[in-house]
């Protein structure tokens, strides 16, 4: 599909942890000729931040403070974001563990997710973006023109995460246990828990390959563009 400069697209994917958002986000991007965003990785960055400047988590003031004096830079590339953070390429440190547990403590506060959503807003107001998280449809872009709602079955969603930790090697049940605590606190957190918007469409990708997934989203694009 080649969507002309008029019809571009702002486009957001939610879901939890596993459901396979970010590798589909980055392909329906390349294929639409997007930009790719993951919003995941501001709040990983913030949380990484707090780690090396040693914010406590729970302090929401702080850590809007340090919101406020960071540099976070998303760098879309073919295989995802590059992350910068204070102008250190961070792309790698933020996938570690307690960077992941962090990132879910700190975007639990409001003042946090204000000041994310608002640079996430100006990040993709232009369009030609697919943009993905936990609220992109639902806070960033309530208005977005496709939303999708990707999920699967906690049990798969595990499994797909402890194949891409396998060369960490870290215990299978321990990531099991931190996914099912993150996700827990992702939908339970008062401030913009993850949940699917009501216009949102809703793909379970459980039992899906990953192109099927990529080819329902891209049809639902097209009519779009077509509809626009
Ligand atoms: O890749 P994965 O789905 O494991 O996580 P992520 O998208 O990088 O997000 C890391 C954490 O940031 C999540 O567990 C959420 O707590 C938080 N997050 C959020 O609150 N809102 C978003 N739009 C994106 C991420």
């Amino acid at each position: 599909m080649d969507a002309s400069p008029s019809s571009k697209l702002i486009i957001a994917i939610d879901g939890p942890a596993g459901a396979g958002k970010s590798t589909i986000a980055s392909r329906l991007a390349r294929k639409l000729g997007y930009v790719n965003l993951e919003s995941g990785a501001m709040y990983r960055a913030l949380a990484l931040k707090a780690i090396e400047w040693d914010v406590s988590f729970d302090d929401e003031a702080a850590l809007r403070k340090l919101a406020e004096g960071a540099r976070i830079v998303l760098e879309p590339t073919i295989g995802g974001n590059r992350v910068l953070l204070d102008g250190k390429d961070v792309s790698a440190r933020i996938r570690d563990r307690d960077v992941t547990e962090a990132a879910s403590r700190v975007s639990v506060h409001p003042a946090v997710r204000a000041w994310m959503v608002a640079r996430q807003q100006e990040m993709g107001k232009d369009g030609g973006v697919v943009m993905e998280g936990r609220d992109i449809g639902t806070e960033v872009f309530p208005h977005a023109d496709l939303k999708i709602f990707l999920d699967a079955d906690p049990v798969v969603r595990e499994q797909r995460r402890l194949d891409q930790n396998r060369i960490k090697g870290p215990p299978p049940q321990s990531i099991a246990a931190e996914l099912r605590e993150r996700d827990l606190r992702d939908r339970t957190r008062a401030a913009s828990p993850l949940v699917a918007a009501a216009d949102a469409v809703m793909i379970d990708s459980t039992n899906l390959a990953e192109d099927d997934v990529l080819r329902r989203i891209e049809e639902l694009a097209e009519a779009k563009v077509g509809a626009g």
